[in-house]
């Protein structure tokens, strides 16, 4: 080869290695920018997801004033503030067999309670849960309540066979029901709307005893329905039951509510109350909160809108179990449409509610070096092909931003209760009284399971309460799971209320 040639030729290899450089260093470029957008997607979360102490404070303040407007007048607040019809709580007398029925989010229970006639006296308890087919979600009153009036049938046969105590007659049913409900005695209510993905028109405004009681005859299982309750009611039952420093209780669980024991003089709304013992039992419907401080993003906005219920149970939407899985998908989803990391957007990650909350928590709490479980269930069940350990590393925090204001929402939540009935070392919202600050042990009992299970959820809840309450106030608050409360306290209620729940108010 000539000079010329030698020299052409290495003018050409030059060019190619330029050529190849600059298309790396644009890959690489391209990466880091990239890279970039995700990163700016999950810091912006972050910023957006702020709850710094003072405004979880205005939150609980917030709360403890709509209480105040709720059982002021009715309609007076999004907190619905509904009066329970629950005027005394079980003190331990209560003796015999109860049965309870708990509907209310994925499961439905059947559950037989033996009542010792002591406090914290339950001599058995005996559960059956099944899962609620999704369609009957939505499909008809009759068609739902037929469903279960025949699973408690075969329940109570099974169970009365293997005790060997057939019964033709008197049982007696708590029925646990945890939908906002118009109580129109201690055992019956109307149901004001569906909550959680239910939607079964023909029941809203009708009598939710009257269709379950018809099922039940339908079904022919004499049983009678002596308590009509709300899951939160019954977990307080159940608490009060073990505790009597509880004052209230609260549900992370599908959805999220709070009732507490309130003060007859307290509720204007409903003057010349007649209750036996001065108190009542609110069901606040905590789930419809809303306040100008709660930390809203445009993965929230999107998902009330693309809701059955729009603008209503915006702190639910927030908090429970329903959602957070849900809240994730959408951050996860934005990050892959605004850049390649993902590789192709898979049709799985653009399906609502594909990502429950229990695998969410997974990823979240996943504590192996290569993060394996994320990556798992984003190959399993949002079929992402295998990406960048750094970008499983974003998935995670994405999952605990979501958690943890959750959670610390949740914690305010509960001060705000704490503040109304003066529980959190100051003077009680609205009272005109003296002024305690002794602060005297108080119990909130709890059930769900994105408490129970979730660990970081009741971590950063736990956490949040100390902040907000300063150490020493958060030392005297003991918050209480109650193991099948919901269900268990809708027994204890029947049992409780069982000669007067033919009353009306
Ligand atoms: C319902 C409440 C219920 C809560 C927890 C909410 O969606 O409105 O009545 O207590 O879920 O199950």
């Amino acid at each position: 080869m000539g000079r010329k040639w030698r020299e052409v030729a290495a003018i050409a290899v030059a060019v190619t290695f330029a050529a190849v450089s600059v298309v790396t260093v644009g890959k690489r470029v391209r990466k880091r920018r990239e890279w970039g957008r995700v990163e700016g997607i999950v810091r912006e979360l972050e910023k957006e997801c702020e709850t710094d102490v003072g405004r979880l404070r205005q939150l609980a303040d917030a709360l403890a004033v709509e209480m105040n407007a709720g059982l002021a007048s009715e309609g007076g607040s999004k907190l619905k503030m509904l009066l329970t019809d629950v005027d005394r709580l079980p003190d331990g007398s209560e003796k015999g067999i109860y049965y309870a029925l708990d509907l209310g989010g994925t499961n439905f229970r059947a559950l037989q309670v033996h009542l010792g006639g002591q406090r914290s006296s339950i001599l058995s308890h005996d559960v059956e849960r099944q899962p609620i087919p999704r369609h009957l979600m939505t499909s008809t009153s009759e068609e739902l309540f037929d469903f279960v009036a025949a699973a408690l049938k075969s329940f109570v046969e099974n169970k009365e066979t293997c005790d060997g105590d057939v019964r033709d007659s008197g049982r007696e049913l708590g029925f646990t029901f945890s939908f906002p409900v118009n109580q129109t005695s201690v055992s019956s209510g109307i149901l004001i709307r569906w909550t959680k993905g239910f939607a079964i028109e023909d029941m809203v405004g009708k009598d939710v005893s009257e269709s379950l009681q018809l099922a039940l005859r339908r079904k022919g299982l004499d049983m009678r329905i002596v308590a009509l309750v709300n899951d939160s009611v019954g977990t307080l039952a159940l608490g009060y039951y073990h505790d009597p420093d509880t004052v209230a209780a609260v549900i992370f669980g599908t959805g999220t509510n709070a009732c507490y024991i309130e003060r007859r003089e307290a509720i204007i709304k409903c003057q010349g109350l007649n209750t036996s013992f001065g108190i009542m039992v609110v069901n606040m419907e905590w789930g419809s909160f809303w306040s100008s401080h709660l930390p809203r993003t445009s993965y929230d906005i999107e998902l009330d809108l693309d809701s059955p219920n729009p603008t209503e149970q915006g702190f639910e939407k927030m908090i429970s179990g329903m959602y957070l899985g849900e809240i994730a998908r959408k951050v996860i989803l934005r990050m892959a449409q605004e850049s390649d990391s993902f590789g192709v957007v898979p049709s799985k990650l653009s399906t609502p509610f594909i990502l429950r909350t229990p695998m969410m928590a997974a990823m979240h709490e996943d504590e192996s070096q290569s993060l394996s479980e994320v990556d798992r269930i984003l190959s399993e069940i949002l079929e992402v092909p295998e990406v960048h350990p750094r970008l499983r590393k974003l998935v995670m925090k994405v999952c605990d931003i979501i958690t943890r204001r959750a959670a610390r929402l949740a914690a305010a939540g509960i001060v705000g209760i704490l503040k109304k009935i003066g529980r959190e070392g100051e003077r009680p919202l609205g009272s005109r009284s003296g002024h305690d600050t002794t602060m005297r042990r108080t119990v909130v009992a709890v059930e769900g399971g994105l408490y129970v299970s979730y660990t970081m959820f009741r971590e950063y809840l736990h956490e949040a309460l100390e902040e907000i309450l300063g150490e020493d106030i958060a030392r005297h608050v003991v918050l209480q799971v109650t193991e099948d409360g919901s269900g268990i306290g809708a027994a204890l209620v029947a049992a409780a209320h069982s000669s007067t729940a033919v009353h009306t108010r």
